[in-house]
């Protein structure tokens, strides 16, 4: 992996850079040995070299059972208990999976990460039709959405399978003690995985929560595990930003923020990197965005977004920069045919790759919007797969909490989360929020 700010430090100035580098210098100590805000969540710098690997060991085995009697694996979670999952089975998934003629792996979806009547309607009508089997991830075991996902799947699968089959196709992954999940798997007799007290969810992508359904996609847990632990070594034995890329990222990314560009959209040219942007948006969103502070996370795809967002960040309110994260090789091979006539003018082109092509357009544009008023860090990787990708979330995950301690916030709670749940809690009638839902009601009117 390679940070590259070159196009961005004019924006901002070298001595502004100098000065997080130098705060982040102690910001690193703090972290590393748990000193700063937030250190009772800090289980997740451990993973996943000091994980137990029995565990792993473990998920390997129940993701081939779940891959011989399943052909379709449903995934029960919202927020971190599902998007880390989901970027990296769609970063290594064939795009058409579900058409892939004799295909062995299981089809991954996805519930209770919406309230959808008509999402979760089709989803039964879809589950009604294949052999499948259940994930009910949860940290607390309250979360409303995925609670209300999975009595729906249960009674369902319960009446296809009968209770005692169903209870054998259903893990629960959840907290060790507490929630209403940890007490439903305990008296259903569901096999368990715990999330480990210290790990928030946004950061719970190397645990279970994870590597679980990624297993069971058919992708190598071993490569990813080993490219975090490079990546970790790297982000804990240093705080020098020529050895650590998370210490080179925080400090640009919050000398652009100090410099008045309060808007960070991260950059991709695969459409296969949507929920990969989509897990970094939760990640830095939920953990920087508060006390009235930090960077608002946005994310476009390129270059489908560069003929609708494309007008505005070139044009717009200068109020962003941007991250790339580029892909240098593709894992497949298509090249621009020869067309005799050249009625379409594209002859120039004849022979040349798509990521070829690809690659100019990011050039291309990332140029265009430096001279529109808009920094550009690069991060490159040579190719999307389980390595790069352990390497790359376990990176993001230390830049985060390293720029939260330098925008002075806990980057491991999300205590603004409460208030949507509590209004929500008081609409739909659930007992002790009566009061409030009157209150509410009279002002909706
Ligand atoms: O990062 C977080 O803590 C949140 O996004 C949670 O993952 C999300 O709210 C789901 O919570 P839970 O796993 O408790 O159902």
């Amino acid at each position: 992996m390679n940070i590259d700010i070159s196009k961005a430090i004019s924006f901002t100035g070298v001595e502004r850079i100098r000065q997080n580098e130098t705060e982040l210098k102690s910001l690193h100590k703090a972290l590393v040995n748990g000193t700063g805000k937030g250190n009772d969540f800090l289980g997740w710098m451990k993973l996943p070299a000091e994980s137990e690997p029995a565990i792993f060991k473990r998920i390997k085995s129940d993701a081939e059972k779940i891959r011989a009697q399943s052909n379709v694996f449903v995934v029960i979670g919202i927020g971190g208990s599902y998007l880390g999952a989901r970027a990296v089975i769609d970063c290594l998934s064939h795009p058409f999976l579900p058409l892939v003629p004799g295909r062995q792996d299981p089809v991954i979806l996805y519930a209770g990460e919406n309230l959808s009547e008509d999402y979760h309607a089709g989803l039964m009508e879809i589950l009604e039709q294949y052999d499948y089997s259940v994930a009910v991830i949860s940290k607390s075991g309250t979360t409303t959405e995925p609670a209300i996902a999975f009595r729906i799947i249960k009674a369902h699968i319960e009446k296809k399978y009968g209770k005692k089959e169903a209870a054998e196709r259903i893990i629960a992954i959840t907290d060790a003690h507490r929630g209403a999940l940890k007490k439903l798997a305990v008296e259903e007799g569901y096999s368990t995985y715990i999330i480990p007290d210290d790990v928030g969810g946004r950061y719970s992508v190397l645990t279970s929560v994870g590597l679980l359904p990624i297993a069971v996609a058919g992708f190598d847990i071993d490569k990813l595990i080993g490219g975090a632990n490079t990546m970790r070594e790297k982000c804990l034995s240093s705080a020098d930003p020529e050895k650590n890329p998370a210490i080179r990222y925080a400090a640009i990314r919050n000398a652009l923020y100090q410099s008045g560009k309060p808007v960070e959209i991260l950059v991709n040219y695969l459409p296969n990197l949507y929920y990969f942007t989509e897990w970094w948006k939760q990640l830095y969103g939920e953990s920087e965005g508060k006390e009235n502070k930090g960077i608002f996370p946005a994310g476009v795809s390129f270059t489908t977004d560069l003929h609708s967002m494309g007008q505005y960040i070139q044009d717009g309110t200068r109020l962003m920069f941007e991250t790339i994260l580029s892909v240098e090789n593709s894992g497949k091979e298509l090249r621009v045919p020869f067309l005799e006539k050249d009625s379409d003018g594209l002859n120039f082109l004849a022979g040349k790759r798509l990521t070829e092509i690809n690659h100019m357009a990011e050039m291309g544009t990332l140029l265009a919007h430096v001279d529109g008023g808009v920094p550009n860090i690069r991060i490159s990787v040579t190719e999307l797969n389980e390595e790069t990708l352990g390497a790359l979330i376990y990176f993001f995950e230390f830049a985060c909490a390293l720029s939260g301690y330098l925008l002075g916030v806990n980057p491991f709670d999300q205590p603004g989360v409460e208030a949507y749940k509590k209004n929500m809690f008081a609409l739909i009638g659930k007992p002790g929020f009566e009061e409030e839902g009157k209150k509410l009601r009279e002002r909706l009117k």
